[in-house]
């Protein structure tokens, strides 16, 4: 049964807490239901919400507000090495991953404590510590919005890059994820700590030898409590910006002026730069504009400090692309997605 609820605040609905409204809100529990539902409001403009992680909300919403509450997770092949999971698009991507390690299923475990539903995870390919979502990523089941139908994209189909796949291109507003399917090891686990910080946070835990995947999931847990804040404290949406990537040429002039910057080659033309560090290079970190700030141990992360509106946030964002370019002559874009 859909129950259409009218007039809901999305403040419990978004990691930023911002409060707008929803004119129209119903939360899905089914695929049928999404089918019904997509058959019965084929003429009306939907809005999907998953976790609402990675979303900036600065109006009230008129489309249809559709809740992906789509649960579910099992098992559904294996072999000697491998299994395959499938977990439906509603599971939180944070208790899936400590559930993947409980069953000792490597893969992802680098990837802990990032906010978020699995059924949102591949549409910006999400990654953390050295690993990315398309590491593990087999295919994912999704319906199209405008007849209802399912169709199955694997990892090719899904032209995945940096916090980018088909679903923010060329596919944008066309599909709704309702489950992924991701292979993982059942033993010999590929442990992945090449990330500087992962090293340093075993050594200090005091199993740098030979870490179990239980063990980098509870060093990345550490890292990330450290430097990133928990939403339910302090609203927030991870990185708001994209590390912007440069061309070589312009990294060239760049790094004369400033040779301290980190920078990390993607390609031989390609180089990039962290926003956090521009931006703290810009005198932003930790400062606060009403309720509206930079959070104060990782600048690229916009905070709400309690009341601060979508406009407000935004307002903000801008005046810091603003300032980096002017300072660095570098356009930095935000990684969230801005209503
Ligand atoms: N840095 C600063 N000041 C800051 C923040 C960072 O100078 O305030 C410098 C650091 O010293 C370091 C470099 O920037 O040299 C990189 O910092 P960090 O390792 O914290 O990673 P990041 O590039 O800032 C990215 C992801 C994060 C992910 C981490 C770890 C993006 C946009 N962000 O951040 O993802 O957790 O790497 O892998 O790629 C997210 O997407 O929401 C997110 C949190």
């Amino acid at each position: 049964m859909l129950n259409i609820q009218n007039n809901i605040s999305l403040k419990p609905f978004n990691t930023f807490g911002i409060n707008v409204n929803a004119k129209r809100f119903v939360a899905v529990k089914t695929i049928s239901e999404l089918q019904q539902l997509l058959v019965k409001y084929k003429e009306t403009p939907l809005f999907l919400l998953g976790g609402g992680s990675n979303m900036l909300l600065t109006k009230d919403i008129e489309e249809l507000v559709v809740h992906l509450d789509i649960k579910g997770k099992q098992v559904i092949d294996e072999d000697e090495t491998h299994v395959w999971v499938k977990a439906n698009a509603g599971e939180n991507w944070h208790e899936f991953v400590l559930w993947c390690i409980a069953q000792d299923f490597g893969g992802l475990e680098n990837m802990s404590l990032i906010p978020g539903n699995v059924g949102t995870a591949p549409i910006q390919n999400i990654g953390a510590y050295g690993k990315e979502l398309k590491d593990n990523f087999v295919e994912c089941e999704a319906l199209k919005i405008d007849n209802g139908l399912t169709r199955i994209f694997n990892k090719e189909q899904c032209k995945f890059g940096y916090r980018n796949s088909i679903f923010k291109t060329t596919e944008k507003g066309n599909y709704i994820i309702t489950s992924v399917t991701f292979k993982l090891t059942k033993h010999n686990h590929k442990i992945s700590t090449s990330y500087g910080a992962i090293q340093e946070a075993l050594t200090a835990m005091g199993c740098a030898e030979n870490p179990s995947i239980k063990n980098v999931s509870d060093a990345v847990i550490k890292i990330r409590q450290t430097k990133l804040p928990d939403p339910k404290v302090l609203g927030n949406s991870g990185s708001f910006f994209k590390n912007p990537v440069i061309s070589k040429t312009q990294f060239d002039t760049f790094s004369t002026h400033f040779p301290e910057a980190p920078n990390y080659k993607v390609s031989e033309n390609e180089v990039k730069i962290p926003a956090g560090w521009l931006i703290e290079q810009a005198g932003f970190k930790g400062k606060r504009f009403g309720d509206a700030g930079i959070h104060d141990k990782q600048a690229l992360v916009l905070v709400n400090h309690a009341n601060a509106t979508g406009k407000e946030i935004w307002d903000l964002a801008l005046k810091i692309k603003a300032t980096v370019f002017e300072q660095f002559g570098i356009h930095i874009d935000p990684e969230v997605n801005v209503y």
